[in-house]
């Protein structure tokens, strides 16, 4: 890599409110690869990131890592959900902001040891300010306090962490676009490492897209037991996917997905899901 893309990452990370690189887990950048697993320890020793001296006039205006959906892998040290919120602030960073209410950040609990990822917010998650609160979050509730409870599981919506990809409605709902899915991932990404949960369910093709950088679908990936930096992950299908009349069988592999994501999760003797 050379200077001047340095420098553009440095501003490029500035920009989304990383004032800190965590030196032990820097990333050697490779367009396109994925992204690579940090180790879990020692305390790693951080250093503020310098003011980006000037660009040379004659060099085009620094762009965004674009293409492939890969997560930029930076967090600051000492991270926390609320000041990830407050990074985000009242975010321009890319065409979403033009048409949405609100900025949908994620809810429940930042201690949570399940973090559902969905794929951006709807229309009532637009209006109201929350993920998951319309008919596909319903659905949601349901499959997570009734799949608990038909086993004895002490588990509910709200000992869980729930986010989006994109914290902004896209216009009609239509996927989210790579380049947003790639700048908010930045956050997405920052919740995740702030939370540090022992699993996470990835809702979607979007959410496994943004997580995995796989281009197999849901129908293959679901059900297997995957890893994000480290973490086990399990893709399954979206709620609203779900809500349609057809998807009886898609039903029923859900709620199989949810139980074994469960049964692993609240087992304090399984560190591993494998
Ligand atoms: N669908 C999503 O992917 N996320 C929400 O928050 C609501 C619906």
């Amino acid at each position: 890599m050379t200077a001047e893309q340095v420098r553009q990452y440095l501003e490029y990370y500035k920009d989304l409110g990383i004032t800190h690189l965590n030196l032990s887990s820097m990333p050697v950048f490779t367009a396109g690869a994925p992204a690579p697993v940090p180790s879990p320890a020692p305390v790693p020793s951080s250093v503020p990131i310098p003011a980006a001296a000037p660009a040379p006039k004659a060099i085009s205006t620094p762009k965004a890592p674009t293409m492939e959906i890969v997560l930029p892998t930076l967090a600051p040290v000492g991270d926390t959900l609320a000041k990830i919120r407050e990074d985000i602030g009242d975010c321009k960073r890319c065409g979403l902001c033009k048409t949405r209410k609100s900025i949908v950040y994620g809810s429940g609990d930042e201690r949570a040891r399940l973090v559902f990822v969905g794929e951006g917010p709807g229309a009532d998650e637009d209006e109201q300010g929350f993920p998951f609160v319309g008919r596909a979050g319903q659905l949601l509730t349901q499959m997570i306090d009734g799949t608990a409870a038909k086993d004895s599981l002490p588990l509910r919506r709200e000992d869980c962490y729930i986010c989006n990809v994109v914290k902004c409605r896209p216009p009609e709902n239509r996927t989210p676009l790579p380049d947003e899915m790639e700048i908010c991932g930045q956050f997405l990404f920052r919740q995740l490492m702030a939370i540090q949960p022992k699993a996470i369910c990835a809702l979607g093709a979007t959410a496994a897209k943004a997580l995995l950088n796989s281009k197999e679908g849901v129908t293959k990936m679901r059900g297997n037991w995957q890893r994000w930096h480290g973490i086990p992950l399990m893709v399954t299908y979206h709620p609203s996917y779900l809500l349609r009349a057809y998807n009886v069988e898609a039903k029923k592999e859900a709620w199989t997905d949810l139980r074994k994501l469960f049964h692993f999760v609240l087992d304090d003797t399984k560190v591993d899901p494998e």
